[in-house]
């Protein structure tokens, strides 16, 4: 582990579309031991929720890391108010184990969304194991899309030809449809060794189905809701081949094929009508600062 604890600078903020901020953080010891995979448990203040966030990228120079969050609930649009030059109260990692990133062969990277950040780093270090990289990356709208230019520069820089496709929902841009539409083409004419899938479990559950249908082993990032990080309060639970395993210390990454990805469903939804209700009620509480 890097470190634990402190006040954390963060020295850019960037927004990337109406939903999706990037921060670079200072982060001392944590970029001398972070992976492609890992991820930080951060608060941001003593009264903050815990939020793990995959490490997107890092600068080992200036000893940051950067992050890519959604504000999808109450803490993460408070950390989308915060800007360059605030500080964050704890940052606690890496953790997690990292990416087996190896030379498989010939490699199918699928990122969904915001999930495409914790991609990024991945398809990097295979793309530098010496893998032909092929990356489809999802997402609702042509304003939703982050970080295509980035994963191309990857491939430029490495002297290939970019072979990046990015799907829309509603054919705003590139091609219409969901990740899935584009991986079936994409499997019917060329042979994959592995496949990676980061993105919302409905995507990672319906990816690793047309993974397997093509018989190509899968590896997926989970984002389960954490507390404490460290393997003790079974908030991260999730089933991996019929045992319990917990995200925080076990994964984030597993065999696509092995997890149980209903009951993680199940689960996400029971969390998602508390997060609305603190969302309410945070909303309620600005409408009255506001008057
Ligand atoms: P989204 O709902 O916009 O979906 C992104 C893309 O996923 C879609 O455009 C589509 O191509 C694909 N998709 C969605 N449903 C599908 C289905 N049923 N079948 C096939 N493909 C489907 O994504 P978002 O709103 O950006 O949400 C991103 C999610 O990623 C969040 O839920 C977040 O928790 C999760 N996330 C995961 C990690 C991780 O490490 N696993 C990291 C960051 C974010
Ligand atoms: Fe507590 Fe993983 S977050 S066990």
């Amino acid at each position: 582990m890097g470190f634990v604890g402190g006040m954390f600078k963060i020295i850019d903020t960037k927004r990337l579309n109406s939903q999706i901020v990037s921060w670079e953080v200072e982060s001392g010891e944590i970029t001398r031991h972070a992976k492609p995979g890992q991820f930080i448990v951060l608060r941001i203040d003593e009264t903050g929720e815990r939020i793990p966030l995959t490490i997107y990228d890092m600068d080992k120079t200036k000893k940051t890391i950067s992050l890519i969050f959604q504000e999808v609930g109450k803490s993460t649009h408070k950390m989308g108010r915060l800007t360059t030059g605030d500080s964050i109260l704890d940052l606690i990692g890496p953790l997690g184990h990292a990416t087996d990133t190896r030379n498989f062969g010939s490699v199918l990277c699928v990122g969904g969304g915001v999930g495409s950040a914790p991609l990024f780093p991945i398809v990097r270090a295979l793309i530098e194991s010496g893998n032909d990289v092929t990356v489809v990356l999802g997402f609702k709208t042509a304003d939703l899309i982050i970080l295509e230019d980035r994963f191309k520069e990857l491939f430029t820089r490495a002297g290939k030809e970019p072979k990046v496709f990015v799907t829309t929902d509603d054919g705003s841009n590139g091609t219409k449809g969901l990740v899935t539409d584009v991986m079936k083409k994409l499997m019917q004419t060329q042979k994959f060794d592995r496949g990676f899938a980061i993105g919302p479990l409905i995507m990672m559950k319906f990816a690793v189905a047309v993974f397997n249908s093509f018989g190509v082993p899968a590896i997926v990032s989970l984002n389960t809701v954490m507390v404490d990080g460290t393997g003790m309060c079974g908030g991260c639970r999730c089933t991996v081949g019929g045992q319990t395993r917990f995200v925080c210390v076990d994964g984030p990454e597993f065999e696509g094929a092995q997890v149980n990805f209903d009951e993680l469903l199940a689960r996400q939804n029971r969390y998602h009508r508390h997060e609305q209700h603190a969302m309410d009620l945070h909303k309620e509480h600005v409408c009255r600062l506001d008057r």
